[in-house]
């Protein structure tokens, strides 16, 4: 007797029933019956996935989501917030044209820019989000797109969207990174953007166990995105799609709590005498607080940095010691506390004048605000800078 081979076993049967939570669509491509659907899936006349680099339900499912959430045509995913910043550089560029990049930004995203310079000639110029008119000196024919962070990484600048795409022409799009803020708390669309991408490995997906990148926007711009996408290979695995869709549900409950505890640590740790600064926009003396105060009625997500006194790294050093509770973690929006170092990790690619130059200071903490109650945190925070100080 021949047994059927096993290559060719396990897919379920057909159901009357479907799966009450969303499928994981784990598979490198898709069955195709005959040559018929294949011409109208590529002509775009019948709807299905062939290939899982161009497209799978769980990427599809995301990307639908995303748009609905920022209020957009259409929506993207990539295999990470990188993986999005880099398909908008090089499916909005060729060499030799200009961009514009907020000062403030990610380093990685500074970096990004750095290498697109070196290699194919981009010329870059540099604004401060928070004053829009700066930009109208700075823009040329060959200036290809705008980009800003809604809160920058780690001093938490806040950007004047509506400003900025109100100077900008039709033609020149305004690219917005919201990881931090997510479509909760801020819709940049609706402000004028043409694109809003995040990583989703934070706030969108909310766990820690993921690397994913999305974007939204207008369809034609976002299909360009897919295609680079495509080619350059940073789609992502259904597995994070399918995980970042779960993060999603909870997403508001999140938002919510994390904003209002954010806001009530800062006040508190700007209070104490072991911290010299504390930045969070909506603080009275934060620099972007008049226009968080207009954008952002909600609170600007979990991210605070607290200047220790001291000098150093050995002051930084002693707090995470002691600071067990809410480990050191080179990312954010775990649902967990987490304290990072901007001088050694998101920056340390820039000289110690380059950062003292935009004010990322050797004692300079970032905080990433998880879901423990507020209480929690105000003891484990004040017995952690006790030990600090000694
Ligand atoms: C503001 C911001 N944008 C983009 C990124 C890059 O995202 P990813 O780490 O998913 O590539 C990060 C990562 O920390 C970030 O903080």
């Amino acid at each position: 007797m021949t047994h059927q081979h096993p290559s060719r076993m396990g897919h379920p049967h057909p159901s009357v029933t479907s799966p009450s939570a969303p499928p994981i669509y784990q598979t490198t491509a898709f069955d195709v019956p005959d040559l018929d659907v294949l011409q109208a899936l590529y002509e775009g006349k019948a709807t299905g996935d062939v290939y899982t680099r161009d497209s799978n339900p769980n990427h599809t499912a995301l990307a639908e989501s995303i748009a609905i959430m920022e209020d957009a045509e259409a929506g993207a995913v990539f295999a990470s917030g990188m993986g999005a910043a880099g398909s908008i550089f090089l499916a909005l560029t060729s060499a030799g044209d200009h961009v514009i990049l907020a000062r403030a930004l990610y380093g990685k995203t500074l970096q990004l820019a750095s290498r697109m310079q070196q290699k194919f000639g981009l010329r870059i110029s540099y604004f401060d989000a928070d004053q829009p008119e700066q930009l109208k000196e700075l823009l040329t024919e060959k200036t290809r797109f705008v980009l800003v962070e809604t809160v920058s990484n780690p001093l938490l600048q806040v950007a004047d969207i509506e400003a900025i795409a109100g100077s900008l022409s039709d033609s020149i799009p305004l690219v917005v990174d919201s990881t931090f803020t997510t479509p909760e708390l801020i819709r940049p669309l609706n402000l004028g953007a043409s694109i809003v991408f995040h990583s989703a490995s934070k706030y969108l997906n909310g766990h820690g166990d993921v690397m994913l990148g999305v974007a939204a926007g207008k369809k034609s711009l976002i299909r360009q995105l897919s295609e680079t996408s495509s080619i350059f290979g940073q789609n992502p695995n259904p597995f994070e799609s399918w995980l970042c869709q779960r993060g999603l549900r909870t997403l508001p409950l999140r938002m919510k709590q994390i904003c209002q505890t954010t806001l009530e640590l800062a006040r508190e740790l700007s209070r104490h005498p072991a911290v010299q600064k504390v930045h969070h926009p909506l603080l009275p003396g934060h620099p972007s607080q008049p226009i968080a105060s207009r954008l952002y009625p909600d609170g600007t997500g979990g991210i605070l940095a607290l200047e220790l006194s001291g000098e150093g790294f050995s002051v930084v050093n002693r707090f995470m010691q002691a600071a067990t509770g809410m480990p050191f973690s080179p990312t954010l929006a775990d649902a967990r506390t987490t304290i990072s170092h901007p001088a050694t990790t998101s920056h340390r690619f820039m000289t110690a004048e380059q950062r003292a130059g935009i004010g990322i200071r050797d004692e300079l903490i970032r905080v990433s605000v998880g879901l423990e109650p507020l209480e929690q945190l105000k003891v484990e925070f004040s017995q952690v800078l006790e030990a600090t100080a000694g």
